[in-house]
């Protein structure tokens, strides 16, 4: 079986298995082929054919002129089981590799954190945000950064930043450490366990937040593999605005003048305006449309929250 054979015949398994994607992937063609080439060793963005192949963060092309005939034995056997195993366990992908890639960068992740997959990775990739800051934007905040990957990308994107990275959860936190480690930036990132912003006194000239937001109603009806991720970094209470709510006390009091924040509230766009009616959100375009990013104004906040 030649390697374009064999992606083929796993994303019809995958197909068959009516499996969830959505943690790097949207389709069985796409994960079947992440799956294979990671376990083959070989590079994501492989050529293979004309079609496009997109890896969240990746893009790749299939091209028919190459023909890997041979795939030794044990190779396909190891690629078989590793098919059978995202069937069988529904666990994403990412957490089987335990690699997963935001904006053409790699970061280690296993079940201590949710796969990384926010669309703030976009905006900071793409400087979305770059007209709200300034030469003196230097103090950046990821707060709930899980694997730390909004951290990493920051760091990266801004050179002369330093960034603090807060989470509730200490397993959340070792995962983090290993991804600064991993891109090397453990001078310019520094980790902190805390409760929402309980824990930090700074004030900051950014914060990117992608907090737990997903409501009770659409917990009972997570696939399985979302119910594979710690639940903490998913829930956010009955209209998933628990943890934004209680954020928003405090949130103008760790800002510097022009600071901004920069939340993900995912599909969650008409409890957050029915929470918050009189707070004026700027929207900000990602791949998935303009409902799933805002940003707010220290000003802004304030308008809302001065007297809290
Ligand atoms: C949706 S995940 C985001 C992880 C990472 N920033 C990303 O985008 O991939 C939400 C994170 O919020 C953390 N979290 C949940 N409740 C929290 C709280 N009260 N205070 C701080 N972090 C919290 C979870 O542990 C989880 O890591």
């Amino acid at each position: 079986m030649d390697l374009k054979q064999l992606i083929k015949t796993s994303a019809t398994q995958l197909e068959l298995a009516k499996l969830a994607y959505g943690h790097g992937t949207f389709n069985a063609q796409d994960e079947a082929a992440w799956l294979i080439l990671w376990q083959l060793k070989l590079p994501l963005d492989l050529d293979l054919s004309e079609d496009l192949l997109r890896i969240q963060g990746q893009v790749s092309a299939l091209n028919s002129s190459l023909h890997v005939t041979d795939i030794a034995p044990a190779h396909l056997n190891a690629c078989q089981a590793l098919i059978a195993q995202r069937i069988e366990t529904r666990k994403p992908a990412a957490y089987l590799t335990q690699e997963a890639w935001l904006q053409g960068i790699p970061f280690y992740v296993d079940e201590r954190s949710i796969v990384p997959r926010s669309f703030i990775a976009e905006l900071i990739a793409d400087g979305a945000f770059d007209g709200w800051l300034s030469e003196t934007s230097h103090t950046f905040l990821d707060l709930c950064t899980g694997n730390g990957s909004l951290a990493v990308l920051c760091a990266l994107a801004y050179p002369d930043i330093q960034v603090t990275g807060a989470d509730i959860s200490a397993e959340a936190l070792a995962v983090a450490k290993i991804n600064i480690e991993k891109h090397h930036l453990s001078d310019r990132i520094q980790l902190v366990q805390s409760d929402g912003l309980q824990g930090l006194s700074q004030k900051f000239d950014c914060i990117v937040c992608n907090p737990p937001y997903v409501c009770e109603a659409s917990m009972l009806e997570l696939p399985d593999e979302f119910k594979a991720e710690p639940q903490l970094a998913l829930a956010g209470g009955t209209d998933g605005m628990s943890f934004i709510r209680q954020m928003f006390k405090d949130l103008a009091q760790r800002m510097n003048d022009q600071g901004i924040l920069v939340l993900e509230i995912g599909n969650e766009r008409e409890h957050f305006e029915t929470a918050f009616p009189r707070l004026e959100a700027v929207w900000l375009e990602t791949s998935a449309g303009e409902d799933q990013v805002l940003l707010l104004t220290k000003e802004a906040l304030l308008q809302v929250f001065a007297n809290q």
